[in-house]
């Protein structure tokens, strides 16, 4: 593609926040050439976001706070400056930044916190330069960074298939409260993959090519009807999840027992999304997990929530 003008940017600070999300459904099917597996997923985003201050600056430069533990890479390997780096290539600009992210959503969890990240950073840095991209490229351009990056640029509730780029926005009424369970340590995405992979085999369980959307979730959303809602939360790489991680199960089954209408590992996990009717069950639900030890902390979010959003720009 042609190079972008590399006129000074008409931005100094831009600021966007990108939020979290669950998978409320995660079918997964066969594995593409490029190692992907196809999915048919409903996604969710919920109002843990990611913000992402950009100032410019004569070199990348990033720097973090955080509302959750953990640690996140500060070198190369780091989904924003990747993301910084893509968009200067796409653009054939060679302009810096000084990026802030302030973090809100668990770290390596399962909750796309990194593809919040990177979706954040694009949307930010499109404006701060001036490279005028809009949202469909930057989409797709997102897409070269993970799989969940599209859908944090999109938000609110959407059927993900292929490998889970490719978006539809699905109807939803009424507002979803979820319980975020967190047991401490760390599943890598890739390992959980393979693991699910394994367990296939084993079992000898043929993958779809592409896997059926889930037609009562999607009915449960629009007709706004938590106990339908409860019966579709599914996952297929949960299985996979739990025999990587022995704490994972028994959150969900505590959960559950402690009167949730439903638990499941949030995509690729170690997060597990506790489905509530409220707060107040939110708040006994997770004072129940922490008394039996079982959790390291617990968040509660809405669902859904917008995608990536510029908040302030100057
Ligand atoms: O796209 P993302 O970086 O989140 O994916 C990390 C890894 O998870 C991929 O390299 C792949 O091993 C696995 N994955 C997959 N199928 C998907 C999404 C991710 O196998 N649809």
């Amino acid at each position: 593609m042609a190079p972008a003008s590399k006129t000074p940017p008409p931005r100094d600070r831009v600021v966007v926040r990108a939020p979290g999300k669950i998978n409320l459904s995660l079918k997964v099917g066969d594995i593409d050439a490029r190692g992907y597996h196809s999915l048919a997923t409903v996604f969710q985003a919920v109002d843990l976001y990611e913000t992402v201050t950009a100032t410019r600056a004569s070199t990348l430069s990033l720097e973090l706070t955080s509302e959750v533990p953990g640690e996140l890479p500060l070198d190369g390997s780091n989904l924003a400056l990747r993301a910084a780096e893509l968009l200067r290539e796409e653009c054939g600009v060679e302009f810096g930044a000084a990026l802030h992210i302030h973090k809100q959503v668990p770290i390596a969890g399962g909750m796309g916190g990194g593809s919040a990240d990177a979706a954040a950073t694009l949307v930010a840095l499109d404006r701060l330069w001036g490279t005028g991209l809009g949202s469909e490229r930057l989409r797709a351009l997102g897409a070269k960074l993970g799989a969940d990056v599209p859908f944090a640029m999109l938000g609110h509730t959407a059927l993900g298939r292929g490998n889970g780029t490719d978006l539809t926005t699905v109807l939803t009424h009424g507002e979803w409260t979820w319980l975020l369970a967190i047991p401490g340590g760390h599943l890598s995405t890739p390992a959980v993959f393979r693991k699910f992979d394994e367990i296939s085999l084993a079992t000898g369980r043929a993958l779809p090519g592409q896997p059926d959307r889930d037609e009562r979730q999607l009915q449960a959303l629009s007709g706004a009807n938590l106990e339908l809602l409860a019966d579709t939360l599914h996952n297929d790489l949960q299985v996979a999840a739990f025999a990587l991680h022995p704490g994972l199960e028994p959150v969900v089954e505590a959960a559950e027992r402690l009167g949730a209408p439903a638990a499941l590992v949030s995509g690729s996990g170690p997060t597990i999304a506790v489905l509530v009717e409220d707060e107040a069950q939110a708040r006994s639900i997770s004072a129940g997990l922490m008394r039996a030890g079982l959790v390291e902390n617990c968040l509660v979010a809405r669902g859904s929530a917008p995608g990536a959003s510029v908040l302030e720009e100057s």
